[in-house]
């Protein structure tokens, strides 16, 4: 008989699906209508407050927070949202609790054959400052966990997280257990601008637990495929996923700005929902490394949210720095901030041959931006 594959082992109990649904239902609510009514609060009532102590309306969202920062609809909002947070970790952690033996066993049984990928953890690595002090999302043990601590725990979670999301969003219907749904739709960014795309080799910054590097090997067979990522403990459960699916990728701990590789070793570079979770300082090494990396020809694509602040209203302005004060998204202004066009020629691609433009996703939109090696 069959063995279970991995997508086969993350199955949560009824129970478990039912709290996950819920959380996942509450997180929609906050942000959806609960924050509609926050922004139809902040016209009615928050704005003309300040409009009539200052003789103006907020000019950026430093104000906005200020505005906003005593109004009981604003707290009611920031607290849920907070305690919503919590909550997820809770119940995913509960089935990642559960499933975690599940997880290992299928590690060791696969340790059993000849890897198909390469996994490069650099020995006393240490994620640079500041993000190596940071639990992002708040995610319990955040993305770097405790030195020596090898399980695949940190790695689950961060799945399951995903999972909670997509199944919320009603974007799990139909589709196996880790979906590769953001490589797939970067892949359409992909091909609407480059049709004849067919790269001998590829590199996923800022991979995390793989999910997503998948979607190129899937694409590109032939291709040498390489995942890179600060977090160790994410790169194990990569590596992991990948072999479970029979898939060979490679995967290297480095940072992003510095990868080790060689002068035009890619022909393609790709980055999901990676900048917005790096530091600001580091985001210029980001930009020349990819430009050396890259062959002539060679493409940088990269996809994460659209933040600009000149792009949102004053309400979404303030909750998304909420989110960076409270929430374990302290990158998250600082990338929106950027002016990502020039940090890409500072970088050294041609202006002519730089990209940074808004693709549809869902009743929304990403910001795509990347550059051709010329
Ligand atoms: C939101 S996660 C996205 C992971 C993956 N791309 C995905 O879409 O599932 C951001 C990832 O970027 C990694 N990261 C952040 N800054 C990095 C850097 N400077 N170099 C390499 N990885 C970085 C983090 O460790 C984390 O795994």
């Amino acid at each position: 008989m069959q063995k279970p594959t991995l997508k086969d082992v993350y199955r949560p109990t009824h129970d478990e699906a039912a709290r996950h649904a819920f959380v996942g239902a509450l997180k929609g609510y906050l942000n959806g209508p609960l924050e509609a009514r926050l922004a139809g609060h902040y016209e009615d009532s928050i704005k003309p407050a300040f409009v009539e102590a200052r003789g103006r309306e907020p000019e950026n969202r430093t104000e906005g927070t200020e505005a906003f920062r005593e109004d009981h609809l604003y707290q009611l909002w920031g607290s849920s949202v907070f305690t919503s947070q919590d909550l997820m970790w809770e119940t995913v952690g509960e089935t990642c609790d559960r499933l975690l033996p599940d997880f290992e066993a299928r590690r060791e049984e696969l340790a059993n054959r000849e890897p198909r990928g390469r996994l490069e953890l650099e020995e006393g690595f240490v994620p640079p400052d500041p993000i190596r002090r940071v639990e992002i999302h708040r995610q319990p043990g955040g993305y770097f966990g405790q030195s020596g601590d090898t399980s695949l725990r940190l790695g689950m979670d961060y799945m399951g997280t995903g999972e909670l999301y997509r199944a919320a969003k009603g974007l799990s219907e139909g589709d196996e257990v880790g979906d590769p749904g953001m490589g797939k739709y970067v892949l359409g960014a992909l091909g609407r601008r480059f049709p004849d795309v067919d790269p001998g080799s590829v590199l996923d910054m800022g991979c995390g637990v793989g999910v997503h590097t998948i979607a190129y090997k899937q694409a590109f067979p032939d291709a040498d495929v390489w995942g890179v990522d600060l977090s160790a403990p994410f790169l194990r459960f990569a590596h992991v996923w990948a072999e479970d699916k029979g898939l060979g990728i490679n995967y290297r701990q480095a940072c992003a700005s510095e990868t080790g590789f060689a002068d035009g070793q890619f022909d393609l570079i790709v980055s999901h929902i990676m900048f917005h979770e790096t530091w600001h300082d580091v985001l210029a090494g980001i930009m020349a490394e990819a430009h050396r990396l890259l062959a002539p020809g060679g493409i940088f694509l990269n996809a994460d949210v659209p933040y600009q602040p000149e792009r949102l209203t004053m309400t979404k302005q303030v909750t998304n720095h909420w989110q960076v004060v409270n929430n374990g998204e302290p990158f998250w202004t600082g990338f929106a901030d950027t002016d990502v066009r020039q940090a890409l020629i500072d970088g050294g691609f041609d202006p002519q041959d730089v990209f940074a433009e808004y693709d549809p996703l869902g009743t929304g939109q990403y910001f795509i931006f990347g550059g051709i090696k010329s």
